[in-house]
């Protein structure tokens, strides 16, 4: 799937998007035509996310596929909708963009796994101080991978943190998608993504045998794509323990864990989104943030964004924001 960038993302406020589709819930079945844009509005009022017209093709192949396998007429699919959750995550898992590859950004898994590092220095040190072990420092690095797709994000990390020896760590991976998180979940993984991964975190890839449980006969309820049917690794599961996935739609105002995280990682995704929308996201993102942690964007991702709250750190090639104060 190709992922292209949103044109005039400059549209007013969120509540234009929900004032406009509220009209379009009264007149967009009036017969059977096919109307492009009036599905991804509806797209873009559940998640923010805006599908690129270049998608549109792949819009409609979703939309006919959802609606044939429940025996439905788009017309009938558009009104079942809001009557049914499972509908609308399948539908959901089927136009998301789930694109996404182990280390796809290198400077910027090196820069969180250098923060991992002198977070367990300091923890060390006040260890050391404080006689009866209760520093008032965070022992555990938290990270949040948003948008975490099928895991690839997450589980570099986890990799680049491991070889470096690093044992007290936490990753949250979150998305909207079901279908993704149970990829992610499953941790199993394809030969292209293993040649993605360098040497020194290779030791973390565990060859599946050739007659291992196939993820549709242990995983039946959960949709898995057909890329994880040819999966030949996974990761070592002595990896798993530290890394926890959940359903979470970022335009909502409700975070997926009260705890603040050292880094938030948040790649690939924002650029889907309308300025207003990450504007919004990027403010909750900073209140998820524990002072001094780190707000990791994609490079050239929200170069408009000037928060009081966050000073943006000089480095050629990650785009990275410190939590100066809370
Ligand atoms: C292109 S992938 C990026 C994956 C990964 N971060 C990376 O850089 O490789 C974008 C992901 O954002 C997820 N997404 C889209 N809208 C979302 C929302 N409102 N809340 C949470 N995740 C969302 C999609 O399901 C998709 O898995």
């Amino acid at each position: 799937m190709i992922a292209g960038h949103v044109d005039d993302l400059n549209q007013p406020t969120r509540s234009f998007v929900k004032a406009s589709s509220a009209a379009l819930g009264k007149t967009v079945m009036q017969n059977d035509h096919f109307d492009a844009q009036q599905w991804q509005r509806y797209i873009e009022l559940e998640t923010g996310f805006v599908l690129p017209d270049v998608q549109l093709k792949w819009l409609k192949n979703a939309i006919d596929h959802t609606a044939q396998s429940h025996g439905l007429s788009v017309k009938q699919l558009w009104y079942q909708l809001p009557k049914s959750n499972a509908l609308r995550q399948q539908l959901l898992d089927k136009v998301l963009i789930h694109e996404s590859r182990f280390f796809r950004h290198q400077p910027s898994i090196d820069f969180v796994t250098q923060c991992a590092a002198e977070h367990q220095r300091l923890v060390l040190n006040a260890d050391r101080i404080s006689a009866d072990g209760v520093s008032g420092v965070d022992k555990l690095f938290r990270i949040w991978s948003v948008g975490c797709a099928g895991g690839q994000e997450a589980w570099s990390l986890t990799m680049s943190l491991a070889a470096q020896q690093m044992t007290r760590f936490a990753i949250l991976g979150t998305d909207v998608s079901e279908q993704a998180l149970a990829k992610a979940r499953l941790a199993q993984y394809d030969k292209r993504q293993q040649a993605l991964i360098p040497q020194h975190c290779q030791p973390y890839v565990y060859p599946l045998s050739a007659n291992h449980p196939t993820p549709t006969s242990s995983l039946a309820d959960t949709a898995i794509p057909a890329t994880a049917l040819q999966a030949s690794w996974q990761v070592a599961p002595t990896l798993q323990s530290h890394v926890s996935f959940a359903l979470h739609n970022i335009i909502e105002q409700q975070p997926p864990t009260p705890h603040l995280q050292q880094v938030i990682i948040c790649q690939n995704m924002l650029l889907y989104f309308r300025k207003f929308d990450q504007r919004d996201i990027l403010a909750r993102l900073s209140a998820q943030c524990a002072p001094g942690g780190y707000i990791v964007l994609a490079p050239g991702e929200a170069l408009f964004w000037r928060p009081a709250n966050m000073r943006r750190i000089a480095n050629p090639q990650v785009n990275v924001w410190q939590k100066t104060n809370t």
